[in-house]
């Protein structure tokens, strides 16, 4: 099969998309990466090739060792990725040692993959193991709401997670361990890659300040709609702070505890007292 006729890429593409129409894509802000099947990989072996060049990711990714990833191209627009997938995307396969790749497909007018690798790989390394295998998507977007937030916020992990859920009743359930905050930091580099992956050991969500967000899930669905449910939060988080300060009600610590309870979901103690 051909690279782009396979339903794994053609899900990639939409997200790239779905995300641009968000507005969550300026010029070439966000990435996107996606651990793909042994049994994908196999489907489109008559496109692949293994002549490139071995780079080094910048980090070591020992769990990931001999993957492929499907990732967005560093500089590379969302919004160009549905016109010309082979220019903006590629299939990079990770070597025995998790210590460099190389691009197997794709990114055809030249280039490499997303200045944010570190982080998408160690990210995926913790995350396969905490969820046994099953997450295989991460996500980097830039929606203004969330980053607002950073700006007026205390970046603390229980001020978010507390904030975030209170603003709809859907929150503790699509993310029932919270949100993490990463504070400023240089991105795509080995030390934000550090930092976020220690965060992603707990939970799905993590926020960088003044930049964007960062999410895991099994699938392109869930994790586009992971990003999509906590900027909604965030963006009536705004609607409310822009119109007075102070809530006159919310969802109370005991709510959310009853929630749990009907929605069969356990929401830490830790962000309800
Ligand atoms: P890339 O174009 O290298 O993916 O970088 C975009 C970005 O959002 C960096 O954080
Ligand atoms: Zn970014």
């Amino acid at each position: 099969m051909k690279v782009l006729e396979a339903s794994f890429v053609q899900g990639f593409i939409r997200m790239c998309d779905d995300g641009f129409n968000q507005n969550w894509h300026e010029r070439n802000g966000g990435n996107l990466s996606y651990r793909v099947r042994e049994e994908e990989i196999e489907s489109v072996k008559e496109e692949l090739a293994w002549d490139n060049p071995w780079q080094p990711i910048g980090t070591s990714v020992p769990g990931l060792a001999g993957e492929y990833f499907l990732v967005t191209g560093s500089g590379k627009y969302f919004r160009n990725v549905i016109l010309d997938p082979a220019a903006n995307i590629c299939i990079v396969e990770v070597d025995r040692a998790g210590e460099n790749y190389r691009i197997c497909w794709g990114l055809v007018n030249g280039g490499r993959p997303t200045s944010e690798l570190p982080s998408h790989l160690m990210n995926h390394e913790v995350k396969k193991q905490a969820s046994g295998g099953r997450h295989r998507v991460i996500y980097h977007a830039h929606p203004a709401n969330i980053i607002a937030l950073t700006f007026v916020l205390p970046l603390e992990d229980k001020v978010f997670t507390r904030e975030l859920w209170e603003m709809a009743t859907e929150c503790p359930v699509v993310f029932p361990d919270g949100v993490g905050v990463v504070g400023w930091m240089v991105p795509g580099g080995r030390d934000i890659a550090a930092a976020t992956s220690r965060l992603m050991k707990k939970y799905d969500v993590a926020i960088w300040a003044h930049h964007g967000c960062f999410c895991s899930g099994e699938d392109f669905d869930l994790t586009f709609g992971l990003m999509h449910t906590v900027e909604k939060s965030a963006e009536i988080l705004v609607k409310v702070l822009s119109i007075r300060p102070d809530k006159l009600q919310t969802i109370s610590p005991q709510n959310f505890r009853d929630l749990a309870v009907d929605f069969h979901v356990t929401l830490p103690e830790e962000f309800l007292s």
